[in-house]
């Protein structure tokens, strides 16, 4: 393999191909000794993580108690801090940065430990905590302790695990040419086993650290071959049925689930990406790739997991429905050990990336959802049940996202072209609505679902620059953003759009600029808000600008970013975004270190604060080397944060790759990049716990 699999690198096929906006080779130029910059400098209050997952980093004091609900003494209550290349993880003066579950951590009864070599086996992984960590949501218990609450002190922390990196994640085996070869099922399954999602029972230690509950019956592993219902009007449908679920209502795992959502009663919502990539097909596909399949990127080799040639389930040729399971949002009761996760299809299937759901003046469930992937689109579902808050748990309130609409946007320009700005509309995706009947191919509502980038295409919606996660302001109702991450398929030469009729190949269009994605070549993205109508978020109209735009300061053509971007905050690729509930918007990037050319001065990726009234931006965490910033959650007194370091050590874009240096050399020598958060251990997808020192409110 000649680089990375990547996860969303916003084409459908991604394999080994050099992302267009890497600057690899100035890197290399400019540095080709990998090694000459593998130091460890700490920055301002850093934690260096190294010598292992100490339960607080060196400076900390002990944490005062805090008030529950401590308001922020102001929203963004901290200095801003420098970029960096370091292997660690730097935040403010005045807070602590400690690493928390790192892949591999021996998480149900009697599993055994990481094994460094990364020789455990699937068995043994399926017991453990996933790779990739990414979308988190903090759930804390009741005071009797037995089920959802408000607690700040002990609860479940739910996060995902969105797919593997093969060059940390197998030991070399006997290919000295490949270090994957030969490949097994016995390999397949360790990967499936981890994918999907953890449970951990956390508490908070005396000191104010946290540590996991051992033996806790709570403690669970999801993984890509759990068993797990399919719900709502795609369930049975012929295109859902297989030789070993004849019904179409039962499937195995679930797979690169990126993003996330949490409702109020007590669910995690986990959201299935770049499902594509792990199916294939051995020999000849008969019939030929339907557009459907080719809508959704699927391929004969896929992303390069080989899972299709040991494992028949993956194999189009042989189970051509399979694919069709996969891309949905899925709900997850952390509470219940024992419940069967659901594919909840009524909210539809397509690359998600996270889902952010809100209550609606109404009572309704509204649930906001991008699908990541160049020229894609925004959707939002609203339930058509209402939620009763007298009994946040209730069995109607847990089965509101059974049943409801699903909507796509369209990002009208306005009443003037090139302002970056204008109106938008929700367009139905219903059966019998736009053109999406039979005449146009389309059988019935379920069937929409499983099609339901073909039948935005039908209904016109607006292409965007790859919607990532979508957050909702909690403090001023109806105000929803979104990030664009990059685009670097749009505009001349010869531009064309998804076809009407379904048939564009994913990622193959190429629109030209709009007001809501005005760049040609969109290498460092965007941040695009929206305010629903009546600040309710089930108008069918919307007004909408864009927050900000990334970029360098130092130039003034498309490269040059919002006014609100200056040298000290400079970043590239938004991504994750949420809000705390103080009305903080919290930014994290998976974009190009390289840290040269048209991202100079970007450094490492980085997680930032921005104001959403005065749109000041702040940076508050860089992460460690080669890593992707994703994935945060709070306790409920806002004085914990937990957030995901993703694929520390990733060669992408990184500085000091050298020339001719791919997965098969980092498979040998797997501590070059990175050796976080363990000194002397390959790197590993963490969550970090962060906390300020005088136990206060974070970012107040
Ligand atoms: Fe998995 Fe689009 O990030
Ligand atoms: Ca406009
Ligand atoms: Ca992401």
């Amino acid at each position: 393999m000649a680089d990375s699999l990547r996860d969303d690198d916003g084409v459908s096929n991604p394999s080994f191909n050099t992302h267009l906006t890497q600057l690899v080779d100035d890197a290399i130029a400019r540095q080709p000794s990998r090694r000459a910059l593998l130091k460890t400098g700490l920055g301002l209050a850093a934690v260096p993580f190294l010598g292992g997952l100490a339960a607080c980093g060196g400076g900390d004091s002990p944490a005062v108690a805090p008030t529950p609900g401590t308001p922020a003494e102001q929203l963004l209550g901290f200095q801003s801090i420098a970029i960096s290349g370091d292997d660690t993880v730097t935040v403010p003066t005045g807070y602590v940065a400690t690493a928390f579950l790192p892949w591999g951590t021996p998480l149900i009864t009697g599993a055994p430990n990481f094994a460094v070599d990364a020789s455990n086996t699937a068995a043994e992984q399926e017991q453990q905590v996933g790779d990739n960590h990414d979308g988190m949501a903090f759930f804390g218990f009741n005071t009797a302790g037995d089920g959802f609450g408000s607690r700040s002190d002990e609860g479940l922390l739910v996060f995902n695990h969105e797919y593997i990196n093969p060059e940390y994640f197998y030991k070399p085996d006997t290919d000295p040419s490949n270090w994957l070869l030969p490949f097994t099922l016995e390999k397949a399954r360790k990967g499936q086993a981890a994918h999907g999602a953890s449970v951990a029972h956390v508490r908070r230690t005396g000191a104010g650290a946290w540590e996991l509950v051992r033996n806790s019956q709570y403690n669970r592993r999801i993984h890509g071959n759990t068993p797990m219902s399919i719900q709502g009007p795609a369930a049975g449908q012929p295109s859902m049925q297989t030789a070993a679920d004849p019904g179409g209502i039962q499937v195995l795992g679930m797979l690169n689930n990126c993003g996330n959502g949490r409702t109020p009663w007590g669910t995690f919502l986990t959201c299935e990406e770049n499902f594509n990539g792990y199916f294939g097909w051995n020999g000849t596909l008969t019939p030929a790739r339907t557009a459907l399949e080719g809508r959704y990127g699927l391929s004969q080799a896929g992303f390069g997991y080989l899972w299709h040639t040991v494992d028949p389930r993956f194999d189009m040729a042989a189970n051509r429905n399979e694919p069709n399971r996969f891309g949905w949002i899925v709900e997850i009761d952390p509470f219940s050990p024992a419940s069967q996760p659901v594919k909840r299809t009524s909210l539809g299937r397509f690359k998600h990336e996270n889902a952010e759901l809100v209550i609606a003046p109404n009572g309704k469930a509204v649930v906001y959802m991008g699908c990541d992937e160049v020229n894609e689109y925004a959707y939002k579902f609203v339930s058509s049940g209402t939620f009763d808050a007298s009994n946040p748990t209730s069995p109607a309130n847990r089965n509101l996202l059974s049943d409801g609409t699903l909507y796509v946007a369209r990002f009208n320009a306005g009443a003037t072209a090139g302002d970056r700005m204008g109106t938008g509309e929700w367009i139905p995706l219903v059966f019998g609505q736009n053109g999406l009947d039979a005449t146009n191919g389309f059988a019935d509502q379920g069937d929409i679902l499983i099609r339901a980038r073909q039948a935005a295409d039908r209904v016109g919606a607006t292409m965007m620059d790859r919607p990532e996660w979508v957050a909702a302001n909690p403090t001023k109702p109806g105000e929803v953003f979104m990030t664009c991450t990059n685009n670097s398929r749009r505009g001349t030469p010869t531009e064309s759009s998804n076809a009407i009729d379904g048939t564009t190949v994913a990622g193959q269009s190429r629109p030209a600029v709009d007001d809501a994605n005005p760049r040609a070549s969109n290498a460092w993205g965007h941040i695009v808000r929206w305010n629903e109508t009546g600040g309710d978020g089930t108008a069918l109209t919307f007004d909408w600008d864009i927050f900000l735009l990334a970029g360098q300061p130092s130039f003034t053509d498309q490269r040059a970013p919002s006014s609100n971007i200056t040298m000290d905050n400079l970043f590239n690729s938004p991504d994750g975004l949420a809000f705390d509930s103080f009305g903080r918007m919290w930014i994290q990037t998976d974009g190009n270190f390289s840290n040269t050319g048209n991202f100079a001065n970007n450094g490492n990726n980085q997680m930032l604060v921005g104001d959403p009234e005065t749109k000041e931006v702040r940076r508050f965490l860089v992460g460690p080397s080669g890593c992707e910033v994703t994935g945060i959650t709070w306790t409920e007194d806002r004085t914990t944060m937990f957030v995901n370091i993703q694929h520390p050590g990733e060669l992408g874009s990184h500085p000091r790759r050298p020339a001719g240096y791919g997965d098969n050399e980092i498979a040998r020598d797997p501590t070059a990049f990175s050796q976080f958060p363990t000194a002397g251990v390959r790197p590993r997808s963490t969550v970090v716990v962060v906390r300020r020192s005088n136990g206060g409110v974070i970012g107040g």
